[in-house]
């Protein structure tokens, strides 16, 4: 989603520029520009909706300008108003002296659009930012310093978003945000603005980030005013340094896929142990709990799934999953535990429903891959995910890492609460402990079977997965990821519901891809579908299509129910979205319309 970056430094502001937008690019976005300060006081604008490397391209092309370091940038994720380049900022106030970048939504932005038409400014693009440029410019005319007006400016627009505002006059950059991330840091070089710490790469030392009320201007040392008191922490920077590196791969997807059986060791090794002495529970110091609602969407509502069940199983405690985006209707009890589970740490429907007053009495455990963001700030306690930079924007990785923390999480919870029999918790950890083996051998297999699987797919219009038990999470994530890399519809369904209706869109070669954890039940669905003549792709045990389930289904914990489901299941589905998104000719690692990090409701 929108990526704002800005400098004031003592290199090339562009090439700074440039990379920042080039490390924010993960997040997504359809058209990208920058502003730099111009020696004589102006600024040059370059704006474009193709990659960050066209602008790099076109910029080599233009005849030497005397630029100084300050300048910011932008990459846009269309909300109000078209794909194009006079809607891609930055954008500019009537005089061109004062260049906004902005990212979230200004909810009246059509009152304030049409006050200030009417007071006589004039507009040159369709997007809500805009107001910005022209807000700060009346109070710049009202003799306001830049960063009171920046203040008063954030004050007057609705809704939540960040904003940083150039003045090209005097060179100044400040910043403010409310509700939405934005970073400061400084270097012996500059300092810079950011909505995410990538951008800084290897500069930096540490980093602040901006809370309401902040208005931050880059200088040496970076300004704080506004309305609070006191100034944020520094935060250690750590910089991971090769996250960019694709270390041969052809995709991040690629690479992320590949990762996940290692990946699952590490967590197991991490948090294993302390999930079944309770440990891991007791260091979160919240309170009982009596029952557990799980908040995300997507991957991460997905993943909340199968944490939710390992609750139900084996804790036999009400657990249920929430959609952020319709959480104001969510009905909590008392002692009720909200996980909010969340990859980026920066979704704003989960930020938002934490919020609601429905969720006002609840203690709130974060289990996200970003420790510092917005969602880790608010929460009561977090758990970090620790799945490493995800880059491409279909969650893979993090899925999995999810999901091994969370069911940590939820043994650990429910041995403290002496809900689970205790007994039991040694045989649910070695069942984990086999994940990374399991994973490893799904891998090999998928990599094996599933090119030419997906090839054959290449002119469906769409497929069906079906799933039954834990099994239908994973249908669920299986479809998600199919829809979003190839533009194909998928829809999943719990197997047993499918003769209540589904089963009609069944006919000669459908594509029925079925997560068969066994049990007669199941192999009664996969009879139903393939009755009709449906393309049947079963991920099971030995003799399915794809038989990655294998060992899972040998010695399965409390009654057929492992802690996580048959989770390498997962692995041939990303695997197959992956190949039929390249069979399709679709970008893996930036799908169409997509963001990594979805700050805007
Ligand atoms: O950052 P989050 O985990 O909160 O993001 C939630 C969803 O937007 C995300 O999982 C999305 O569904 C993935 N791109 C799917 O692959």
């Amino acid at each position: 989603m929108c990526g704002i970056v800005a400098c004031r430094t003592t290199d090339s502001a562009p090439e700074y520029l440039c990379e920042a937008l080039e490390a924010l690019e993960y997040r997504g976005y359809d058209s990208v520009g920058i502003a730099v300060q111009t020696v004589g006081g102006g600024a040059l604008r370059l704006r474009s909706v193709h990659r960050v490397a066209e602008l790099v391209e076109r910029m080599a092309d233009l005849p030497p300008r005397d630029l100084t370091g300050a300048g910011i940038g932008h990459t846009r994720w269309a909300t109000h108003g078209g794909v194009s380049e006079r809607n891609a900022h930055p954008h500019t106030d009537c005089t061109g002296s004062v260049h906004v970048v902005h990212n979230g939504i200004i909810e009246n932005c059509e009152e304030l659009r049409t006050t200030l038409v009417s007071a006589g400014h004039l507009f040159s693009s369709d997007v809500d930012s805009e107001v910005i440029a022209h807000l700060v410019e009346d109070e710049l005319v009202r003799g306001v310093d830049l960063a009171a007006a920046l203040g008063h400016t954030i004050e007057l627009c609705e809704g939540s978003g960040a904003i940083v505002v150039m003045d090209s006059h005097s060179g100044r950059i400040v910043g403010a945000s409310r509700h939405a991330p934005l970073v400061v840091a400084a270097s012996p070089n500059g300092t810079f603005l950011a909505s995410d710490i990538s951008a800084f790469g290897p500069r930096v030392a540490s980093f602040q980030v901006l809370r309401d009320g902040d208005v931050v201007e880059l200088a040496v040392p970076v300004r704080w005013t506004g309305t609070n008191t006191d100034w944020p922490v520094a935060v250690a920077h750590t910089w991971a340094g090769t996250e960019l590196d694709l270390h041969g791969y052809p995709d991040h997807m690629a690479k992320e896929i590949d990762e996940q059986p290692e990946l699952a060791g590490r967590i197991l090794d991490r948090v294993g142990a302390d999930a079944t002495n309770g440990a891991l529970w007791r260091s979160l110091e919240l309170p009982d709990f009596d029952r557990v609602a799980i908040v995300g969407c997507g991957t991460s509502l997905n993943a909340g799934g199968i944490v939710a069940a390992a609750f139900r199983r084996f804790g036999i405690m009400p657990a249920e999953t929430v959609i952020a985006s319709e959480a104001a209707d969510a009905v909590l009890g008392p002692r009720t535990l909200v996980i909010a589970m969340s990859q980026s740490g920066e979704t704003a429907d989960i930020l938002h429903a934490l919020d609601g007053e429905n969720f006002a009495h609840c203690q709130v455990l974060a289990i996200t891959n970003n420790p510092h963001s917005s969602l880790a700030r608010r929460a009561n306690a977090i758990v970090e995910c620790s799945a490493g930079h995800e880059i491409g924007v279909a969650a893979t990785k993090t899925f999995v890492a999810q999901v091994l923390t969370g069911v940590a999480v939820a043994i650990s919870a429910l041995h403290e609460l002496g809900r689970v029999n205790r007994s039991n918790t040694q045989s649910i950890l070695d069942d984990l402990r086999r994940m990374p083996d399991l994973l490893a051998q799904s891998l090999t297999v998928a990599k094996d079977i599933v090119p030419p699987l997906a090839a054959e797919l290449a002119d469906s219009l769409g497929v069906i997965f079906l799933g039954r038990g834990a099994g239908v999470v994973y249908a669920a994530e299986g479809a998600l990821k199919l829809k979003e890399l190839t533009y194909r519809w998928a829809q999943h369904y719990p197997a047993g519901e499918l003769k209540h209706g589904p089963l009609a869109l069944v006919e000669e070669g459908t594509p029925v891809v079925i997560v068969d954890s066994g049990g007669a039940r199941i192999a009664g669905n996969i009879a139903e579908v393939a009755a009709r003549g449906a393309r049947l792709i079963t991920i099971g045990g030995a003799g399915s299509t794809i038989p990655a389930l294998g060992r899972s289904l040998l010695a399965p914990v409390d009654n057929g129910f492992q802690p996580c489901g048959p989770l390498e299941c997962v692995i041939p589905m990303q695997v197959l979205a992956r190949e039929l998104a390249l069979v399709l000719g679709r970008d893996v690692d930036k799908p169409r319309n997509l963001a990594k990090s979805v700050t805007v409701e």
